[in-house]
């Protein structure tokens, strides 16, 4: 994983994204369980680390729900940089959805992650990394959540929503405490 942390810098480097702070993923290299995530947001950015601000708390929180610790996963994002725009408003840094270039970037290095991790199982968060995992466009966690389905890589896969969305959308909370329980089933 070190090697392959290494050419992702050097390529990073060398492209449009030269400026960015890379945030690998983190956690056991043998993992069961592989969780993806979007994008780094402004905390992950600052501590370098995958999930540790808001969206971090939510997501120790489903651990804990279905019995895991994260110690015991691995945990990643699609794209390896915080997406940023300035706000016209305060001139700051905000959070933006990644864009399809920047997907497409940092792709490659998602499906070596998985080559090395093998997980039994890969639990996506949000859409973003359903559609990066399944290769579909079309997917759509609103069809896909709480349901296990198959990559075409072969992989055991448990969509469920971003654990962000619970903070923006209250009505979701019952759906991903559903969700956890069926994920709850297989691990
Ligand atoms: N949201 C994500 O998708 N990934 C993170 O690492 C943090 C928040």
């Amino acid at each position: 994983m070190e090697k392959l942390n290494q050419k992702m810098t050097a390529d990073v480097l060398q492209s449009d994204y030269a400026e960015k702070k890379i945030v690998f993923g983190e956690g056991k290299q043998n993992a069961k369980i592989c969780m993806i995530g979007e994008a780094p947001g402004g905390d992950e950015e600052k501590q370098g680390r995958p999930f540790v601000g808001k969206a971090g708390k939510n997501l120790s929180s489903f651990l804990e729900t279905i019995g895991l610790k994260r110690e015991e996963i691995y945990i990643t994002n699609v794209v390896k940089f915080r997406p940023t725009n300035v706000s016209p408003k305060t001139g700051n840094f905000v959070n933006r959805p990644p864009k399809k270039p920047e997907i497409d970037f940092f792709l490659p290095y998602l499906k070596k992650e998985l080559e090395i991790i093998q997980p039994d199982m890969i639990v996506t968060l949000g859409n973003v990394p359903l559609k990066a995992v399944t290769g579909d466009d079309s997917a759509s966690i609103g069809d896909m959540h709480g349901i296990m389905t198959t990559t075409k890589d072969g992989y055991k896969l448990f969509p469920l929503y971003h654990p962000a969305a619970i903070i923006y959308n209250r009505g979701l909370s019952e759906v991903y405490q559903n969700d956890l329980q069926v994920l709850k089933q297989y691990v």
